[in-house]
């Protein structure tokens, strides 16, 4: 009786446990079909990773490194092996060159036992629980790439799970290699007055267009951007020609054409006063071509993202930082001022005008980093990743030739750090809202304790299932 009672409510344990895994799955599900629809629609605006084509460049072949394709089966150790475990270069084999280290590169995770094997790499967006080369050995070094949106893949984001790595390349300053600036090409694209409309022309312009224009077609994000700015619209006139908040059609001769030519649209902003710069998500160093590009065209930016990002502007007057604990009212007010006042609107436009960038941070970071975006002369960021990794790999290699103690690398909390997604309390239409709106707030808490039940896992070393994994979340 007693045994048939524990087996009863051991079946009844587990059906639970099943259920709230598939009440789990069929939020993330649902997250994730959303996010479908985003990167299919997003494209419809101009493009929005301009870095993209750099390495997709590269990783399609033609590359600066791809000199030697070949397959590990040379003298057994000569060179160290780095897989990639998320398949991100696509790259069976290639004996890569760094410096004077050469490693030998691959996506083929059979070779997660060789000897040679010396590190894992992987891409942030596609970090996967569903297979992780557990056990980790003593010498095998872990390194994360994620350039990409904090919104995609928030359990890297918390301090358990971050830490599991050696080696980091990510939008932070602080991480090993930090791609704070992917966005930027150079300063000369900064400075550049290809596109400025001088302000006695946008003055009148301004008797058809709006004083501030938005274009966003990825509505209601972690930042929660829509809400703010649709408080804002009650205050000051806005054209928005994305899909959130529409209330403008580009012209006929660009309107739906997937390919919409660049210079023709950034020819339509740039006779703006300002624009809306509003990032996806708000963390530290989390910096987009929103940014970059009213800043190229000679508009000025009404900033909402990174909270430093003072630290980033070309001057300390080149943008309106949006402070979100004040009521979008104010900022209207202060942006009225400012079409109304010619001297002070040009104040914002003087670094543009004398082709000047003062902030001396951002010259150095441009003039620093180790990588180009989109430019043929320098490499691209993954290649060197790839080669930072490298060096580390054999720095070891040549310590322990000689007798030395190996040297660490770990990465820190806030090599990938962002807050709790803030959510608006303006009045608003709840038929206006998506349902993804809500859910930022409980997939980032949520992700925190898968942070916490990987990072079990991972302790424990051995390879784990996903109906396991499940199981620690929902024990946490
Ligand atoms: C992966 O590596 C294994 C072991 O070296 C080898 O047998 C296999 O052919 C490789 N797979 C591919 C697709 O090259
Ligand atoms: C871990 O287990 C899964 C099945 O649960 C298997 O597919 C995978 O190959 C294993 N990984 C390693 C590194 O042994
Ligand atoms: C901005 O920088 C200029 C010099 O580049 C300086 O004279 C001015 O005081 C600064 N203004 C503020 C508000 O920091
Ligand atoms: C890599 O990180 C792990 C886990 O923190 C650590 O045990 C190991 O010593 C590190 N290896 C190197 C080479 O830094
Ligand atoms: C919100 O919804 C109302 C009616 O449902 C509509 O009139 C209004 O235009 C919508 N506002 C936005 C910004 O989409």
């Amino acid at each position: 009786m007693a045994r048939l009672s524990i087996v009863s409510l051991r079946k009844l344990f587990v059906f639970f446990l099943c259920l709230s895994a598939v009440l789990f799955l069929l939020i993330t599900l649902q997250v994730v079909v959303e996010l479908g629809q985003f990167e299919r629609t997003v494209h419809i605006l101009p493009p929005r990773d301009l870095h993209e084509s750099g390495w997709r460049h590269r990783l399609h072949g033609g590359g600066l490194l791809a000199s030697e394709r070949t397959s590990p089966g040379g003298p057994e150790g000569q060179y160290p092996y780095i897989v990639w475990w998320s398949p991100l270069t696509g790259e069976i084999g290639r004996l890569g060159e760094c410096g004077t280290n050469k490693c030998f590169f691959t996506i083929n995770r059979t070779l997660y036992s060789h000897p040679s094997t010396q590190a894992f790499l992987f891409y942030g967006t596609d970090f996967n629980i569903e297979s992780l080369p557990l056990p980790r050995r003593a010498h095998h070094q872990w390194a994360l790439f994620h350039e990409e949106s904090p919104k995609n893949n928030y359990k890297l984001f918390h301090e358990p799970v971050i830490t599991l790595f050696n080696h980091t390349a990510t939008f932070s300053q602080h991480s090993h290699l930090p791609l704070t600036s992917q966005y930027l090409e150079n300063l000369e694209v900064l400075t550049s007055q290809t596109y400025l409309v001088p302000l006695n022309q946008k003055n009148k312009l301004r008797k058809t267009l709006a004083p501030v224009v938005y274009v966003q077609s990825d509505c209601d994000p972690p930042s929660d951007r829509d809400a703010y700015v649709s408080e804002l619209m009650k205050h000051i006139k806005v054209d928005s020609y994305g899909q959130c908040l529409h209330n403008k059609d580009l012209p006929s001769h660009l309107r739906d054409s997937i390919a919409m030519e660049e210079q023709a649209f950034y020819q339509i902003l740039a006779q703006y006063k300002f624009i809306l710069a509003f990032e996806n998500a708000v963390c530290d160093d989390y910096i987009t071509e929103k940014l970059w590009r009213p800043l190229k065209l000679g508009v000025v930016p009404v900033y909402y993202g990174a909270p430093n990002v003072r630290q980033w502007l070309p001057s300390n007057s080149s943008a309106v930082v949006v402070v979100p604990d004040e009521p979008p009212e104010k900022l209207a007010l202060y942006l009225k001022r400012l079409d109304e006042d010619d001297g002070e609107y040009a104040t914002y436009l003087e670094w543009k005008l004398k082709r000047e960038v003062s902030n001396l941070e951002l010259v150095k970071e441009l003039k620093e980093r180790p990588w180009g975006v989109q430019d043929p002369t320098q490499e691209n960021y993954i290649d060197v990743f790839e080669c930072m990794v490298c060096s580390r790999v054999w720095e070891n290699i040549d310590r322990q030739k000689k007798g030395l103690v190996p040297k660490t690398w770990q990465a820190e909390g806030n090599h990938l750090k962002c807050p709790l997604p803030r959510v608006f309390d303006f009045a608003s239409d709840p038929r206006n809202r998506t349902s993804l709106r809500g859910i930022w707030r409980a997939s980032y808490e949520q992700s925190k304790k898968e942070a916490r039940a990987l990072r079990h896992l991972a302790e424990r070393n051995k390879n784990f299932t996903v109906a396991q994994y499940w199981k620690e979340v929902f024990t946490d």
